[in-house]
């Protein structure tokens, strides 16, 4: 079955063609690298797994609930009319929910493969290029994943948000090299990650927590990539480009933030948009949830020193200003580790899968002498 026969509605079974601008550049310069870069190449070569063999796909998964998120922490509690939907109801609330969160991952890491390819091409130099290259064999691991996901375990598909379309395509087609760097490394990753983050610690199916932690582990290298390269080219820009990074991070913000707010799934099971979006706007949840959200990009924005007064008083404006504080060496760390954890628990688990077949295998032999 098609995968175009999954989706909430219609989507077009032509491709969505976004037009390329700027050069695909060469370098002579085949010496040398900044070693800091060098070293996540490498990372990212040792680093890299296989998703058809790493995740236990026989693990269940509700229908009704696949990530098996716990309904306090649905942002619609306290709203009268969520409180009243019968059991049914909620079942396909959630069912869509998921979905919808799913289908943004996929058609983001589908963008991110793409932006990736185009980082290889147009970046200026070669140790930057390597560091793509691997990225773009992850974000294709990345797609795998998450399609098998959406496809086998909910089976239903949301066509892509509106926000997350325009951020793509602004980044995609802008022809200066730095843009699509910092509209996916640093946005639209960021805000991936942090995401990821979230339904990794909150969501119970084991299944999807570790395919979070596994994705996560390599996203923490992509941001990381951003925040090195665009780093040190943004240290020797004018003011007037410097003003132009800024408006262009305010912006996509802005439409990250609506695009939060997931008003097609409400349409789709019949809820009032109006009367969701007001409640997420006094919703405790929901403001916890978005300074979460925010909380890898606003650190990284700081860092990469687009750090204008417009940027800050928009972060102020969306409530996550506070997130500059985060460490982000530490988040990513931990990031690692957790991953690393799920890596541990599934090798003990299969040593022991394997001790006790020989255990089964001696006492079988035990028992014919
Ligand atoms: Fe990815
Ligand atoms: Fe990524």
């Amino acid at each position: 079955m098609s995968s175009l026969d999954k989706y909430t509605s219609p989507v077009s079974a032509d491709t969505w063609d976004v037009p390329a601008a700027g050069a695909t550049r060469f370098t002579w310069e085949y010496d040398g690298g900044r070693e800091r870069l060098l070293n996540l190449y490498q990372k990212g070569k040792d680093k890299q797994w296989d998703a058809q063999t790493r995740i236990d796909w026989d693990l269940p998964v509700d229908e009704n609930n696949p990530l098996g998120l716990p309904d306090e922490f649905n942002p619609l509690k306290g709203y009268e009319r969520y409180e009243r939907m019968p059991a049914k109801e909620l079942d396909i609330l959630r069912r869509h929910n998921c979905s919808w969160i799913f289908s943004q991952f996929l058609h983001g890491e589908q963008g991110a493969m793409s932006v990736a390819a185009r980082v290889v091409e147009s970046v200026p130099d070669l140790d930057a290029k390597f560091y793509a290259a691997t990225q773009v064999m992850d974000e294709a691991r990345h797609v795998e994943l998450f399609s098998k996901f959406a496809n086998e375990k909910i089976g239903m598909l949301y066509p892509i948000n509106d926000g997350l379309a325009r951020l793509l395509s602004d980044a995609l087609s802008d022809g200066r090299w730095d843009m699509p760097y910092l509209g996916m490394q640093v946005l639209i990753e960021g805000l991936a990650l942090a995401t990821f983050g979230v339904y990794r610690d909150l969501a119970t199916n084991p299944m999807v927590k570790q395919l979070l932690a596994f994705v996560m582990q390599d996203e923490a290298r992509h941001v990381a990539f951003g925040r090195l390269a665009l780093r040190d080219y943004y240290s020797q820009i004018t003011e007037k480009e410097r003003a132009e990074r800024e408006e262009f991070v305010v912006e996509g913000c802005y439409l990250m933030r609506d695009r939060f707010q997931a008003k097609e799934v409400f349409e789709r099971v019949g809820l009032p948009v109006d009367e969701c979006v007001k409640h997420l706007e006094t919703s405790e949840i929901y403001t916890i949830y978005q300074s979460l959200l925010f909380s890898r990009i606003v650190p990284c924005v700081r860092d990469i020193g687009l750090w204008g007064d417009k940027v800050q008083a928009a972060y102020a404006d969306i409530g996550v200003l506070d997130a500059a504080r985060s460490d982000l060496d530490a988040l990513m760390r931990q990031d690692e580790e957790i991953a690393e954890g799920f890596s541990k628990a599934e090798a003990e688990a299969e040593l022991d899968a394997r001790r006790q077949e020989v255990d089964a295998a001696v006492a079988a032999g035990a028992e014919s002498d």
